[in-house]
């Protein structure tokens, strides 16, 4: 291999941000507590606004407990969703909101940057399932008010999304399209679309 194929060859890193796809069929195999402690670990080192490390997460084992938040939270307009139900796990991604890096700076600057702090954890968890062979699919299609009711979730968390991990029973055999990299990309300008 030459100096420039060398150069060009996709790193492993690469190689799972590529080959990451959500996925929505699951295997009813467990996850290794091991892997699901290290995709936790991942969520829990993520950079925050402030550090303010909003990011809480209610791990969904039980088989019990997970069947009624399962068809609480996938009813009726969200029926959609029930494929997560499958996989053995579900997270819930709550958000705790800060006063002083969510009311106050947020409030100054106009950004809600606990859900792009709870986006980062959030994917931290999805990278690192990849890397282990996991499955995932962020959700954001659920119903938050049966999540809060099955879960009690008290009223200062936000409930932002839901994850399903798990092994995949088959992975989506088309790529998904992306933008190219000059639709999202520009030097020195701002992206023409
Ligand atoms: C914040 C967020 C919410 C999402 N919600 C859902 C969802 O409710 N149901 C679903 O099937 N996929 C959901 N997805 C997955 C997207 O549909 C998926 O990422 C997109 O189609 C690209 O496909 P890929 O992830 O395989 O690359 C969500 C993704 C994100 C980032």
């Amino acid at each position: 291999m030459t100096e420039e194929n060398d150069f060009l060859a996709p790193t492993p890193f690469q190689k799972i941000l590529t080959g990451r796809r959500s996925i929505r069929r699951y295997l009813p195999a467990p996850v290794e507590p091991d892997k699901l402690r290290a995709c936790l670990e991942a969520a829990r080192v993520a950079p925050s606004a402030h550090n303010a490390q909003p990011c809480r997460i209610v791990v969904v084992d039980e088989p019990g407990l997970k069947d009624r938040l399962a068809e609480k939270a996938f009813s009726g307009l969200y029926r959609g969703s029930r494929f997560a139900a499958k996989a053995p796990v579900l997270l819930v991604l709550l958000a705790k909101r800060d006063f002083v890096a969510h009311r106050l700076g947020a409030g100054y600057q106009r950004i809600p940057y606990y859900f792009v702090d709870i986006g980062i954890a959030g994917e931290h968890i999805v990278l690192q399932a990849e890397e282990l062979g996991l499955a995932t699919c962020w959700m954001g299609w659920f119903s938050r008010r049966h999540v809060r009711k099955v879960l009690n979730v008290p009223r200062r968390l936000t409930i932002v999304a839901m994850m399903p991990v798990g092994y995949a029973e088959k992975r989506p055999n088309r790529e998904p399209p992306r933008k190219t990299f000059e639709e999202v990309v520009a030097f020195n300008r701002v992206p023409l679309d």
